[in-house]
Formats: structure tokens, sequence, C-alpha cells
């Protein structure tokens, strides 16, 4: 069943309509100070909006892919990138069509407004395209949120509780930190959980 999410369109709509209330305009706080302790690495930012960390990534020295399907998030993507004369692979296309070509092939994976903004029934279809993305030992990196709406509540963004994200990814996953951090902007701080999981 296909749902009105699934649909290029639903998204490029809010694009065009200006209307995208989940963009923070700039680099996200957490994953700039996380992206400081790290290795850098081949990175891929899954559902990556107009690239803001994306470009940030790459400006310290990883090895980025941003994908998006919406055409408009892409065209921003690659203008920022250019603008600021960094490298970065900005792929339009549905994140669900990365395997086969971009099996084992990342070392990290972020996580930022993505998982919500897919219908909650792909979520375990989510968690198996991450697991074949990353290399054995690679990191989802994550914001999860909301933690405080309800699937009553309807999406996206659709709700998710810490419980619910570690139940989807506890098979062939170890977390390796999370918390909730002093650095989530303001309107999202405790509504959204950091948590690392590593892939065996
Ligand atoms: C809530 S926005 C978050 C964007 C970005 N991560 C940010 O925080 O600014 C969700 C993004 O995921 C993209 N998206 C949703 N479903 C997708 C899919 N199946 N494949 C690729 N992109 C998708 C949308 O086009 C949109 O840009």
């Amino acid at each position: 069943m296909q749902h009105k999410e699934d649909h290029t369109q639903f998204w490029e709509d809010i694009y065009l309509a200006n209307d995208a209330g989940w963009d923070l305009g700039g680099v996200t706080p957490v994953f700039e100070s996380i992206a400081n302790q790290l290795n850098p690495g081949k990175v891929c930012i899954i559902g990556s909006g107009r690239g803001y960390d994306a470009v940030m990534f790459a400006k310290k020295g990883f090895d980025v892919t941003a994908v998006d399907f919406a055409p408009s998030a892409i065209k921003a993507v690659r203008n920022l990138a250019k603008k600021t004369d960094v490298v970065v692979q900005a792929i339009q296309n549905d994140i669900f069509t990365l395997t086969p070509e971009h099996s084992n092939t990342f070392d990290y994976v972020i996580e930022h407004t993505c998982f919500c903004a897919i219908n909650p029934k792909r979520r375990s279809e989510y968690e198996e395209l991450v697991k074949k993305i990353l290399k054995p030992e690679g990191k989802l990196i994550g914001l999860w949120f909301p933690l405080d709406k309800t699937m009553e509540d309807g999406g996206p963004p659709w709700g998710t509780t810490v419980n619910e994200v570690k139940s989807i990814f506890n098979n062939g996953w170890t977390i390796e930190e999370e918390g909730f951090l002093d650095l989530s902007i303001k309107t999202r701080k405790g509504r959204e959980k950091m948590i690392i999981f590593r892939k065996a």
C-alpha cells in the first residue's frame, strides 16, 4: 500500500510552498559536535533536506553522500556545496532504492527527521535498508524524534518512543551511546534523543 508520504511530490510541494517547518536553516549543533569526535569516513545522510549537515561533514573531510527524493532539496544541497566549495555526492532518489548499488558502503548513516517522515509501517524496511548500506561496525547516528507524539496524532512527522526505536534496532545492532543532549535545539529539547547504533 502506498502512503501519501511515500511520494516525492508530497515533499516537493512543501518545499515549493516554502513551508519546510523542520528546516533549521543551518548546521545541526548535535551533529557538528559528533562530527568533531569521529574519524572521517564515508557518511550517508538519508532524507538530507537542503544539506547543511552534508556540507558541514564535507568541510571536515568526510566523504559525503546526501540522498533525498525531492528535487528542490537536492538542488539546494548542490548549490550549497558549490557555494561552500566542497564535494558532496547528492543523489535525487528514494532511499529505499539505495541497495544493492550502495550496499556495504558507509561508515556512518545520519538520521535526522527522516525516520519520522516515513510511514511507520515502513520502519522495519528502514532498519533493513540502513543495515545493508552500512559497512560492518558502521554506525547509525540518529536524533530520534518526535518523542512527544502518538500514532493517533497522525503524521508526518510520525511519533515514536525510545522503546520503539530500540526494539526496531535490536537485532544485529549494539547501542554505542545515547542521551538527551543540551545541544539539541530549544524547540526539540526533550523531544529528541541521540542514540548511536553500531552494526555488528
Ligand atoms: C522532515 S524532512 C527532513 C529533512 C532534513 N533531514 C532536515 O532535517 O532538514 C524529510 C526529508 O526526507 C525526504 N524523504 C522522505 N521520504 C523519503 C524517501 N523515501 N526517500 C528519499 N527522501 C525522502 C523528504 O523529501 C524531506 O526532504
